[in-house]
């Protein structure tokens, strides 16, 4: 316990001095990258603790555990990070166009994106749920028979949808470019329920009281995040040698505990 508060402590002192020298851009020693010592990260910041924009932390950039393991591990390879916000539906053809050198975005390692580029390990994971208005009580695809369901374009949520949809029968699907457009869409009543993962959920939950979320029974499916890169970037080694150093030494620890718990507590109210 005491152990897990120290290393909390560091981090936290880490990656605050870490995101100034990364924004000032005083990032030196050599680098490959496409602008000299800059590495361009593409995201999509509507994906908090992940990713997200929060006016008293995040100065007009995104914030969030992606962006702290991003910080962190360009740092240490010595890199710039530039930080680009896309749809996520438009991460994997920037980082094919060469117009990213990385991604992270919560993104899933599945099988059919490995075709198009390479991921790291799996950093953290995660389930879907089902996100809709408290007292729905919606808790497996059955209950969406008859049911409008948002999820995000392009995400594993739409195909795992889709699939549901085509096996059950009678449930319509909406795809949009964000979360916080189904959420809205969903207070509004325009669809009755969204699919999202818990990580993500929570936060939605906590900040609107009106919803509710039920986590599904993932089976065999991918789940889980990793760092996408273009097919056969170098980087890709590196970059996975610092997030082991992460592992290792209770940085990711640290991190998942600041986002996943203190985060979550502080939305909460507690
Ligand atoms: N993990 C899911 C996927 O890879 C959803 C990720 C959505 N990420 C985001 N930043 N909106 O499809």
């Amino acid at each position: 316990m005491l152990m897990r508060r120290r290393n909390f402590l560091v981090a936290l002192a880490l990656s605050s001095s870490l995101l100034v020298s990364a924004i000032a851009g005083c990032g030196s020693n050599g680098g490959t990258a496409s602008d000299g010592n800059k590495l361009v990260m593409a995201t999509s910041a509507d994906y908090p603790p992940y990713e997200f924009f929060e006016t008293e932390r995040g100065d007009g950039k995104p914030v969030g555990f992606d962006i702290d393991i991003a910080t962190y591990i360009t740092e240490e390879l010595g890199y710039e990070l530039e930080i680009q916000d896309m749809d996520f539906n438009g991460i994997i053809p920037a980082l094919q166009a060469g117009r990213a050198d990385f991604a992270m975005a919560g993104m899933t390692p599945t099988a059919e994106r490995k075709e198009n580029v390479d991921f790291s390990s799996i950093y953290y994971d995660a389930k879907n749920t089902i996100v809709a208005k408290a007292g729905s009580g919606f808790k497996t695809y059955d209950d969406l028979v008859g049911k409008t369901v948002g999820v995000q374009l392009g995400s594993i949520q739409e195909n795992e949808a889709r699939e549901k949809a085509e096996e059950i029968g009678n449930i319509t699907l909406e795809s949009r470019n964000k979360i916080s457009e189904l959420i809205q869409e969903m207070k509004a009543g325009r669809i009755d329920a969204a699919i999202v993962e818990d990580t993500v959920a929570k936060g939605y939950i906590a900040n609107n009281p009106d919803l509710e979320f039920t986590t599904l029974d993932g089976g065999e499916e991918a789940s889980g995040s990793a760092i996408a890169f273009p097919k056969g970037s170098e980087l890709r080694e590196k970059f996975e040698a610092v997030l082991q150093d992460m592992k290792a030494n209770g940085t990711l620890e640290a991190l998942i505990k600041k986002w996943f718990e203190d985060y979550y507590a502080e939305q909460a109210g507690e």
